[in-house]
């Protein structure tokens, strides 16, 4: 989880600014490759003293070194200092810098240029207050510029300044400067940007960075670090209802019960109401703990532990929020998602879906459509490959309460897991939920799945043989029906390639087809297994993560995983379709085990090794081992 590592090492840097009395400006640092961003960035930590003078010193003999600037000091060798960046001239990571005045605090996070970074970039977009746009003075706007305007802006930073750079290079003209600004202004307004600040700066030379330039009478705005002092960023949730999602209940001995968490939005003071959500409980503040102390109120940002009047039950993952104001509750929703994962989105999936402290498996549908960063056109997609940004819709498997990420980053930034790596591989941003979410309800039933089985004279189970094509699924699942028909039992057998003719006859064997076709028949096992019956399901079902899912869709013990293991080798000399000799001969693309992975199941509840067991004795004892599970 790289990118919650980052998020991690960026929250303690919050912190320790936090217990600074001054305000807090987060910044993102953005602009197309060798706009002067490094450059920047360096005076401004030079100039407010942010390196110390052994380090400054040694900056002056390595400039004079390299030469780059006819020996004056160039201050983006200070950040340029990872040895990979110096080599391609680039800076690769977001790195976070952390400097202050008098009157504010501030962290940069340095975001990179190139394309490739995007997922970087809109991470440490999703902290900025503001973003601190480069743009070089000779050249104007670039792809790049007007990438990462967009990416801030879908990442609701609201505060941004346009540092037109190499005013020296461009002769300190003001109608350079003038036109750049006019050309950013119309581009702003089509991506939603209502306002921006342009200050003309020459990094090199210092003009309009921490000092006025007498070079450009013409501009009688604030230098970056004047307007970065006093700009108006109003922190997340400053105004708003309260909101803090529980991410610890510390209970060091029986007399002390406290949840412990950040507090989202609003405000919070002992004898206050709070509602839990999702369990719907009340309560009162009794005491409220900030740093091991009491105190008397607390606001957005403060990390602190709460305590109830009452005994109400509550751990990680609850939502405690103000009772006449609680946020909406939904499972499902539209949103904006920026795809970091090196695989790309496997539509119909499930993914784990960390939303504050509380994390559900989601099911990600295929794009509605990609967002062309450039242009903020809408491109048609399939799915989502690395760095695309696109819109989705998404279902959790539990209702979430959630706010628009447009009104609370905390409560409307999601990231989603692959759930076998255990890989960030998206950030999302929730734009609203679907009303589909409120208005279909399942239909509770008075004629119970139990009443249903009972009358049978069975519990309801579903045996998912899985293995390589031609491994013997279909046989062994055929004998094990007959045997179970024989004793009485109701039973359903579902194969794969006769569903392929029906239901499933839209569906081909991409890897996202396979997941589809792996969750239907699971949803058709389920409901068999609702009417009482014994299901037998023969599919190869490649992938871990949907079996899984199958699994965790089934009452506890229902689903009975049979991994028919018959090795590649001995499938293909079998060979009983046909299939492998057109695979190996380029006849029939996609084909498992050929250039299309199998994920043997690591834990299944049975495992029938086909080189020693016969069909028979493998059904019989498939058979045995469920007349064993019903006493
Ligand atoms: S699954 O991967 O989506 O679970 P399923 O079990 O439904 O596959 O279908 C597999 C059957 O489809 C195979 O037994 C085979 O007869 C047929 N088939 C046709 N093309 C392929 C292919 N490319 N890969 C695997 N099976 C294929």
């Amino acid at each position: 989880m790289r990118g919650d590592k980052r998020m991690q090492s960026a929250a303690t840097l919050l912190r320790s600014a936090a217990m600074t009395e001054r305000s807090l400006l987060r910044i993102l640092a953005c602009g197309s490759v060798d706009d002067g961003k490094s450059s920047l960035l360096g005076r401004l930590l030079a100039e407010t003293g942010a390196i110390p003078s052994d380090q400054l010193a040694e900056l002056e003999a390595d400039s004079r070194r390299f030469g780059t600037l006819g020996g004056a000091v160039d201050y983006a060798l200070l950040l340029d200092g990872l040895s990979a960046e110096r080599e391609q001239g680039i800076t690769i990571d977001v790195a976070w810098r952390y400097f202050g005045t008098a009157r504010r605090s501030f962290i940069v996070a340095d975001a990179p240029g190139h394309e490739q970074y995007t997922r970087n970039m809109a991470t440490a977009a999703s902290i900025a207050d503001l973003a601190l746009l480069l743009v070089d003075a000779t050249k104007g706007l670039l792809t790049q510029t007007r990438r990462h305007a967009t990416i801030a802006a879908l990442m609701g930073v609201r505060a941004i300044v346009l540092a037109v750079n190499k005013m020296d290079r461009a002769g300190y003209d003001q109608a350079t400067f003038d036109a750049i600004v006019a050309d950013f202004a119309a581009y702003a307004a089509g991506i939603g940007i209502q306002a921006f600040t342009a200050i003309p700066v020459s990094a090199t030379a210092g003009d309009n960075i921490a000092t006025r330039s007498a070079a450009m009478p013409w501009y009688d705005g604030p230098t970056v670090l004047e307007h970065l002092e006093q700009v108006d960023a109003p922190g997340a949730g400053a105004d708003g209802a309260f909101r803090m999602p529980v991410q610890l209940a510390i209970r060091p001995d029986a007399s002390f019960r406290g949840y412990a968490g950040t507090i989202a939005a609003g405000r919070i003071a002992p004898g206050d109401p709070v509602l839990l959500i999702p369990s719907g409980r009340r309560t009162t503040i009794a005491r409220l703990l900030d740093a091991g102390e009491d105190c008397a109120e607390a606001g957005p940002g403060a990390a602190v532990t709460l305590t109830f009047a009452d005994e109400v039950e509550c751990g990680r993952g609850e939502l405690l929020c103000a009772p006449d104001d609680p946020p909406q509750v939904s499972d499902q929703f539209e949103a904006t998602l920026i795809w970091m994962g090196e695989e790309e989105m496997l539509p119909g999936r499930q993914y784990w879906l960390k939303l504050g402290t509380r994390t559900v498996a989601a099911t990600v549908q295929a794009p509605k459509y990609e967002i062309d960063v450039d242009t903020m056109g809408h491109l048609a997609a399939k799915t989502l490959g690395l760095n695309a940004i696109g819109v989705v819709h998404l279902w959790t498997d539990a209702p979430l309460p959630f706010e628009p990420y447009e009104q609370s980053r905390a409560l409307g930034g999601f990231i989603l897991i692959d759930r076998i790596s255990h890989a960030t591989v998206a950030a999302g941003l929730i734009h609203f939920a679907l009303r589909r979410a409120t208005n279909v309800h399942w239909q509770t039933l008075d004629v119970t799945r139990a009443a249903r089985a009972a009358i049978k004279h069975q519990r309801p189970r579903v045996l998912w043989f899985t293995g390589l094509s031609g491994a013997g699924k279909s046989t062994i699942a055929n004998l094990v029906e007959k045997r179970l028909h024989a004793l009485d039992r109701h039973s359903f057998l579902l194969d794969g390639d006769n569903l392929r003719l029906g239901l499933n006859r839209d569906l081909g064997f991409t890897d996202a087809d396979r997941s589809e076709n792996i969750r239907r028949v699971g949803e058709v096992a389920r409901l068999m297994a609702d009417a009482g019956l014994i299901v037998l399901v023969a599919v190869i079902s490649p992938f871990a993560a949907e079996r899984r899912a199958v699994r965790e869709r089934m009452a506890p013990g229902e689903f009975v995983e049979i991994f028919v293991d018959t090795p590649l080798d001995e499938a293909e000399r079998r060979d009983v379709k046909g299939l492998y000799a057109k695979a190996r001969t380029g006849q029939l693309a996609n084909f498992t085990g050929v250039d299309s992975p199998y994920e043997p199941p690591k834990t299944p509840e049975l495992r029938i090794d086909t080189t020693r067991t016969s069909p028979e004795d493998a059904a019989q004892a498939i058979v045995d081992y469920l007349l064993k599970l019903e006493t």
